[in-house]
């Protein structure tokens, strides 16, 4: 391959501001606790962060309900401190990424406020208005992603407006030039401050059939998509979200972004379980996002066939040129170690260090974090959905052994979400001190990484192996060669490759040193290993 774009051999890490690190004792993670934090990140070895909402919200989807696009929330700090923290990570070397949500605003951001004042405003066409069906009837069958119909009644002005999410998030109307023009200058606005790029929240939603069709009804044998959503389920979402006209959107917007230098990058949430449609998002010509996110492993059955499956079908599916990257956890899915199980860390932790393309990791990933029962859910979706809840994955970050966990000065319960049971012992102090802990393998994995061509710009080539609890792929780059083999299964294995009789080991899953005996080597349980070959 020609010369990587930065995006294209660094390692992101995902913040969720609430959660990370605490500054000023109110229970709340906020800016300055990031930048605080931002040595920690130097040190794990990762690249670039992406920061979730911090803008000014009235947290009805916890800053994924913009009030305004252009300036902090009072609860994560200033625009002075966000400043300070791009400024503290370039130092050290760490993009910055934020995340833009241009679907639908705040209910209460001043754009919607004048709209829904009156059918005449000069913003009424901002968002999407309609006159009831017969007899009071919503106008279509569309339904909120969290529950219930996507379309709100507005006694005032007698009409209802559109809302993908909570009635709290109502949809702009992108076929409307100025929305277009207004949205564009909230990216130009962050790009003239100086972060490195974006996350497009929901980014296939922004456009809708034009005529508000009703979606069809989804048929009974459909298998499931990634992961079980209720009532939403119970229709084919054609014509809610991801019309054509979507394309020349991300066109214009590239070519907003490409206009700037350094180099920025452009990744968009697109959550479409179809790979064609999911691969368009690249843009033709690849004009369009550096990379939609892939998310086709999150919901993988934990089994080194599915996962391969899952791994060549996305290689295949990708357009040429087309830069591929892996999610195993993020804000909205169960905490990876609870999705797979704990047993599965290690392996996963490899998988995505190893795999070709870009590596998103989950705050607290790292640490094993798991999915935390919450008895009372402040999450918008479980207010509908119970089982839906996100809160669990959403925990503050566990630092100490402190109560509370490094975290925060308040007491523990003071702090917005309850900690994990296991803090006390799951926490980057304990795991820095343990020379076999989660946390010292992915210092390793990232470090090596870093080091090796073949693992953050090689080409992939699956191997077959005559197990079927075995994942095995190469990495090469010129004359480096890595052979990655990923043990599935709870019993040891012992792989044979011929290009091992003089390879070298250089990483284990269990960080103790491997050897090669003969041609062949010999894997514990749920252990993964890298051979430099
Ligand atoms: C995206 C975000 C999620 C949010 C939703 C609405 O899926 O990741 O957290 O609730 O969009 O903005
Ligand atoms: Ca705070």
């Amino acid at each position: 391959m020609s010369e990587p774009v930065w995006w294209q051999t660094a390692v992101i890490y995902q913040i969720y501001p609430r959660s990370f690190q605490d500054s000023n004792g109110d229970g709340i993670g906020d800016l300055p606790g990031i930048t605080h934090s931002l040595g920690y990140l130097a040190d794990l070895g990762i690249d670039a962060v992406w920061i979730s909402p911090f803008y000014t919200s009235p947290m009805a989807d916890f800053g994924y309900d913009v009030a305004d696009y252009t300036d902090v929330d009072p609860l994560f700090g200033t625009m002075a401190d966000f400043d300070r923290l791009l400024a503290a990570a370039h130092r050290l070397g760490i993009r910055v990424i934020v995340d833009i949500v241009p679907n639908h605003t705040s209910d209460q951001h001043p754009w919607f406020l004048e709209s829904r004042s009156s059918t005449d405003n000069a913003k009424r066409d901002w968002y999407i208005w309609r006159d009831a069906g017969p007899a009071g009837s919503t106008p279509n069958n569309w339904l909120s992603a969290f529950g219930g119909p996507a379309w709100e009644w507005d006694p005032v002005t007698a009409q209802y407006y559109l809302h993908t999410f909570v009635p709290d998030q109502p949809d702009l109307n992108w076929r409307n030039p100025a929305v277009v023009e207004a949205m564009h200058d909230v990216y130009r606005f962050w790009l003239d401050r100086g972060v490195d790029g974006f996350r497009i929240d929901v980014a296939h939603r922004i456009m809708k059939d034009p005529e508000l069709r009703d979606n069809p009804p989804a048929p009974a044998d459909r298998e499931s998509t990634f992961k079980w959503m209720g009532e939403y389920e119970s229709q084919l979402h054609i014509h809610d979200q991801g019309h054509p006209d979507i394309h020349d959107e991300y066109r214009d917007l590239r070519t907003i972004i490409d206009s700037y230098q350094p180099p920025r990058v452009l990744i968009g949430e697109v959550h479409l379980f179809e790979l064609e449609e999911w691969a368009g998002y690249y843009g033709r010509d690849l004009g369009e996002m550096h990379m939609p996110f892939n998310f086709t492993l999150l919901y993988a059955p934990w089994t080194a066939g599915e996962v391969r499956k899952r791994v060549d079908d996305l290689e295949a599916a990708l357009p040429p040129g087309a830069w591929p990257n892996y999610v195993l956890g993020n804000h909205d899915e169960p905490r990876l170690a609870t999705r797979f199980g704990a047993h599965a860390t290690r392996v996963a932790a490899m998988l995505l260090l190893t795999l070709r393309g870009t590596p998103t990791l989950y705050y607290g990933d790292e640490l094993g974090m798991e999915q935390v029962p919450i008895k009372n859910q402040q999450d918008p979706w479980a207010v509908r959905e119970p089982e839906l809840g996100r809160d669990g994955c959403r925990t503050p970050m566990q630092w100490d052994s402190s109560t509370s966990a490094g975290f925060s000065a308040a007491d523990p319960a003071q702090l917005w979400l309850p900690l994990e049971a296991e803090h006390a012992d799951r926490n980057v102090a304990v795991q820095t001190d343990r020379p076999d802990s989660l946390l010292t393998l992915y210092r390793r994995l990232l470090a090596l990484r870093r080091s090796m061509p073949a693992l953050h710009r090689g080409d992939y080539t699956p191997v077959n192996s005559t197990s079927e609890d075995l994942f095995v792929f190469e990495r090469s780059s010129g004359d480096e060669r890595a052979c990655i083999v990923l043990n599935f299964n709870d019993r040891p294995i012992r792989f044979d490759h011929e290009g091992f009789a003089d390879a070298e080991p250089v990483l284990s899953t269990t960080l103790r040193r491997v050897a090669i005996s003969g041609s062949a080597v010999s894997l514990a349980p749920h252990e993964g290993v890298i051979v430099r070959l």
